[in-house]
């Protein structure tokens, strides 16, 4: 009797003790969670005074000390960093592929003033030197890289891509980063090195006369700016990048940038010729080989960037407020309105400079005109391959990329009259929805 007394006693005592460590361990759970929120950064404190105080039971139940000992690690890890998260700090990566706009979307980045560090297309350095003299790489390989280097530069760490660039920079000085001049942040006064005479610059400034890109100096204005940007179209896949948003020292946002395949294709086919020598051909001879390596390889861009935004716009717990999917037309279109939105899923204030910027640069400067006719003029430029693709390589596009056209709301043409009237425009109004 007495004995089956001890037993239950200790039985329920055992069992406080667990249900009050459940409690601290959701608790400070919660908090981690927090932590992962961009609005509210976890004070480190405010940890602290919670896990000596139990210090006691730790050694009764091992698996809530493993339990704990992870959170400790955890909180270690980012206390170590703490020093790099900065309150407030955005890390936005622009995600395109090739002839969608994203040159002209990343000035709304680069253009945004004195708190940005703006990158343009770093990971050319990591594709060039990746790709193997027969021109294939391994996307295992590359797709880990791309990841790493992205990481480490929006941390301002320039080594590991330092690394990929050829030749390999010495002291840090290079003369070679591709398209430097398109950063304005690299061109700017504190990076700027004197001029030194009789060395090439394979892409110089064109805003001030500078020398040699010193790369300590890029990092250490890249750590003075309260947010950074990066374009790149070479990222294939969006779930590759989970890392980055999961990394308790960043605050990433996707926006991936897409546009009309049929489009792309025209747009690409006037601006390699060469490369698109295939499809030229085709246009003219009767049938076109489906299953030739260039109809192949859009398939596969297709593939890649619809499973990107699929991902994107199921919004899964790793996603949630970092993505945002826009359609090249829709900013073509409405340019003033969509940067608008890109800088309110950002979380950055929109500057005057973006807003002149766009106004110089897009036909929104027309709007004294009237707003009919500057939309009616944008949709014709935004619709401009209409007339330049072959209604025979349209069908093509619409055969491979099909669930890609339909996902973005991009209408189908039927026939040539189809594809060439302008009445009958091909974009379909669409929403996509994020919270
Ligand atoms: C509590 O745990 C910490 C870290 O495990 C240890 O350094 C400290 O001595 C412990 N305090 C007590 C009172 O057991
Ligand atoms: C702490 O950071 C290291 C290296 O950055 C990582 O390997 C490890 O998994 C992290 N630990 C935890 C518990 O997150
Ligand atoms: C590709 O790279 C990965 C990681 O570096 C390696 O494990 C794999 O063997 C490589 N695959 C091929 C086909 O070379
Ligand atoms: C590069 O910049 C760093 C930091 O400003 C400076 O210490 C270093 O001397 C510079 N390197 C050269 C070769 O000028
Ligand atoms: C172009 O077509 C020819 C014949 O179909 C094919 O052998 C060749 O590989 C294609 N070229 C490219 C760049 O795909
Ligand atoms: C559209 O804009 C272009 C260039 O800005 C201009 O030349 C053209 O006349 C405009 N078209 C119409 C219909 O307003």
């Amino acid at each position: 009797m007495r004995i089956k007394y001890t037993i239950s006693l200790v039985f329920f005592v055992t069992l406080v003790i667990i249900v009050m460590e459940n409690n601290i361990i959701s608790r400070v759970s919660d908090k981690l969670t927090l932590k992962q929120t961009p609005q509210t950064p976890l004070q480190p404190s405010g940890l602290s005074h919670i896990l000596p105080k139990h210090n006691a039971s730790f050694t009764t139940f091992s698996k809530t000390n493993s339990a704990f000992s992870l959170i400790k690690r955890r909180l270690e890890n980012y206390s170590q960093h703490k020093e790099v998260v900065t309150r407030g700090s955005k890390h936005i990566l622009l995600l395109a592929t090739t002839r969608t706009g994203s040159s002209f979307v990343g000035e709304f980045f680069n253009q945004q003033g004195d708190n940005m560090f703006f990158l343009f297309e770093p990971l050319w350095h990591v594709e060039k030197m990746l790709t193997l003299e027969t021109g294939s790489t391994n996307s295992t390989a590359l797709a880990k890289a791309y990841q790493d280097v992205l990481q480490q530069l929006f941390l301002c760490d320039f080594s590991l891509l330092e690394s990929f660039i050829e030749p390999l920079p010495v002291n840090h000085i290079t003369t070679v980063l591709f398209r430097r001049e398109s950063s304005s942040t690299l061109c700017q006064e504190s990076v700027c090195s004197p001029v030194i005479e009789g060395v090439f610059e394979r892409y110089r400034c064109t805003t001030r006369r500078c020398g040699h890109l010193n790369l300590t100096m890029a990092s250490e204005s890249c750590l003075q700016k309260e947010h950074r940007a990066i374009k790149s179209v070479r990222v294939h896949q969006l779930e590759n990048l989970r890392p980055l948003a999961e990394d308790p020292r960043l605050d990433v946002k996707f926006i991936q940038l897409v546009r009309d395949p049929r489009a792309v294709l025209a747009s690409r086919m006037v601006a390699f010729p060469a490369k698109c020598k295939n499809w030229t051909q085709w246009a003219i001879d009767s049938e076109v080989p489906i299953d030739d390596v260039e109809v192949r390889k859009l398939k596969r861009n297709c593939d890649n960037i619809m499973l990107s935004a699929e991902i994107g716009l199921r919004q899964p717990a790793w996603l949630r407020r970092r993505y945002m999917l826009l359609r090249y037309e829709d900013i073509a279109r409405f340019p003033m309105r969509k940067a608008t939105d890109m800088y309110r899923f950002a979380g950055i204030p929109f500057t005057p400079q973006v807003k002149s910027w766009i106004l110089k640069n897009t036909q929104a400067s027309k709007e004294t005109s009237g707003v009919y006719s500057t939309q009616k003029n944008s949709s014709e430029q935004v619709e401009k391959w209409r007339f330049s693709l072959p209604f025979k390589i349209a069908q093509v596009v619409q055969k491979v990329c099909g669930p890609m056209l339909k996902l973005f709301g991009y209408k189908f043409v039927s026939s040539e009259e189809m594809l060439r009237d302008k009445s009958i425009s091909l974009i379909e109004d669409k929403v996509f929805n994020f919270v």
